[in-house]
């Protein structure tokens, strides 16, 4: 049979073409950002979530149909211990449990009571959503821009200090998900244990890395 590598290029082109223009549609660049309040914001924060392994700590793994998606502790297992307690010694102090929060937008129990900006601010300061008001942050000194000068910090292991890194547009499209592309789930986790500063000392700077990242290259990094 003889092949007309005329149509042999438009049938394998213009599929190649689509496929393309669909990719962009469904991954949004970070520079791009979905209109606020549109569904196409709440689709990027899912993508966000689900890529960025939250729901590995806070229920469901990589699967938004598992029982207690993003609900937070529901089995021992999903517990942390924090401090000077390691296997070898499960007895030395300080010893903190840590326990993922519940992500679903019910009103009681999980993020319903907080505003998108309030889980922003969680997400680009790691600042407790219950114990930082509804407002815009424009700093990260305590005491300025509205930093609360006695920050209460989220528990390790919650990665804030790496997702903090992300763009405005990505976090604010994570909040979107979690407040509106949710169903709600009953699900009341105890507090996690911490020491009195609330990590204070553990998330300075020298310990965690500064904000915004610092330029490139570092002694650890090369031009390519
Ligand atoms: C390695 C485990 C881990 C991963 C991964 C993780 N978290 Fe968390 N997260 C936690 C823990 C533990 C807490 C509870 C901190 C506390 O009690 O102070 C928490 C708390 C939070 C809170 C505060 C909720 C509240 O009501 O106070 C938000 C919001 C949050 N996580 C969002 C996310 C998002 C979004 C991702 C993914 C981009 C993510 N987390 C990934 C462990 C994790």
């Amino acid at each position: 049979m003889r092949v007309n590598t005329s149509s042999v290029w438009k049938v394998g082109v213009v599929p190649l073409i689509l496929v393309l223009a669909a990719c962009t549609k469904m991954s949004p660049a970070a520079d791009t950002q979905p209109a606020p309040g549109s569904k196409e914001q709440v689709l990027f924060g899912r993508q966000i979530v689900i890529t960025h392994d939250c729901a590995g700590c806070h229920g469901g793994f990589a699967d938004p149909t598992a029982k207690g998606w993003l609900a937070g502790k529901m089995s021992p297992q999903q517990e942390f211990q924090i401090g000077a307690c390691t296997v070898s010694d499960p007895t030395a102090k300080p010893c903190f449990i840590t326990r993922p929060r519940n992500l679903t937008p019910d009103n009681a129990t999980g993020l319903g009571r907080f505003t998108e900006r309030q889980i922003f601010n969680a997400l680009r300061f790691g600042l407790r959503p219950e114990d930082t008001p509804d407002v815009e942050i424009t700093s990260t000194t305590p005491g300025q821009g509205n930093f609360p000068s006695t920050p209460h910090y989220l528990a390790p292991p919650m990665p804030w200090i790496a997702w903090r890194h992300m763009s405005d547009p990505e976090l604010k499209a994570i909040a979107a998900y979690l407040k509106r592309g949710l169903a709600p789930f009953t699900n009341k986790v105890a507090e996690s244990e911490g020491p009195p500063d609330f990590w204070a000392a553990a998330y300075d700077a020298k310990n965690v890395g500064q904000y915004p990242i610092v330029a490139f290259p570092t002694a650890n990094e090369r031009q390519p």
